[in-house]
């Protein structure tokens, strides 16, 4: 991998010096979820389980690995259960306790990784991913911070925010998940305008939400792990509705070009984009047959439907 060397970064729009350690993030969690309905009805989507761990748990045992302690879930209507998640099961633990159900216990336990605080804060108006983020401000403070999307479910031997944060710690800079996609499906992402080409650093020229494939600068597209400085919140504080009548993250991003450094860093791994239902069950397949209880079983029944 690239190894940059700029550690005591100053930005032309802010003169300070920021080394501060990325420990905070954000995980929008308002959306409506409506491809999933009516799943989703009651449910919010990031509480769909991939093999039995709900997809929400993913992104913030991925963000504990990368020493993310503080998260910031921006949560919108149906949420309740999201909270729930997080928090002690008195009833529950009191159940397993009495069954000797140990191993369940521990699981129960664990939902929460150690040292990590979670908050809530209410989007509202469900007004896009840059508005959700911007929900975050006050919790952020002026530190740079994460932004996790939870369906995109990221399986690597290296936790997926690692290596990003792990960039941001040599620039200084922002940083976002890359990867390359087909140019027919330019129009479904937040695609690069590719700069220098460093291995698997990509120094950004600019940014566009969702392009048709014919105007699409790359088809290097942004997957839901980003790692940015808070002067994003000046630029979202500003903006204006963008594509698909929302305030887009990507928006706010693009007018960040020219100051800090700005990469995109093709990830390790592979994506699943679990907030599409063919993603979702592929995701469901990779995770089952990783388990020793699972594979098998798993192996038997992909086997006979295919000969079917
Ligand atoms: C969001 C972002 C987009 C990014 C995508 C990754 O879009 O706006 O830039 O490429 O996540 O999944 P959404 O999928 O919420 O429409």
């Amino acid at each position: 991998m690239a190894v940059i060397a700029s550690a005591n970064f100053v930005t032309m729009e802010d003169s300070r010096p920021m080394t501060k350690r990325v420990r905070k993030a954000v995980i929008p969690v308002g959306g409506l979820g409506t491809r999933f309905l009516p799943a989703t009805k009651a449910m919010p989507k990031e509480m769909l389980p991939v093999v039995d761990k709900p997809l929400i748990q993913y992104a913030v045992e991925e963000a504990a690995a990368a020493g993310i302690e503080d998260f910031i879930f921006v949560t919108g209507r149906a949420k309740q259960a999201i909270e729930d998640h997080f928090d002690v099961s008195f009833e529950l633990e009191h159940i397993l306790e009495r069954r000797g159900a140990t191993e369940r216990l521990d699981e129960v336990r664990a939902v929460c990784p150690a040292n990590t605080r979670m908050a809530y804060t209410r989007q509202g108006d469900p007004l896009g991913l840059g508005h959700a983020v911007l929900c975050a401000r006050e919790l952020i403070g002026d530190e740079p911070f994460a932004v996790l999307l939870a369906d995109d479910l990221i399986k690597s031997d290296r936790p997926c925010l690692q290596q990003l944060v792990e960039i941001n710690e040599q620039t200084q800079g922002n940083v976002v998940g890359v990867m390359e996609v087909a140019r027919e499906h330019t129009s479904r992402y937040g695609i690069l305008d590719i700069g220098d080409e460093d291995g698997d650093l990509v120094t950004i020229a600019g940014l566009v939400e969702k392009p048709a494939p014919r105007n699409a600068p790359s088809r290097l597209a942004i997957i839901g792990r980003y790692v940015l400085r808070p002067e994003i919140f000046e630029h979202l504080a500003e903006s204006q509705v963008g594509a698909g009548g929302e305030i887009q993250l990507t928006d706010a991003m693009a007018r960040m070009i020219g100051g800090a450094p700005f990469h995109g860093l093709r990830i390790e791994g592979r994506r699943f984009d679990c907030g599409d239902k063919l993603g979702f069950f592929e995701a469901n397949v990779a995770y089952a047959l990783q388990r020793d209880d699972l594979a098998d079983g798993i192996r038997r029944i992909l086997n006979d439907y295919a000969g079917s």
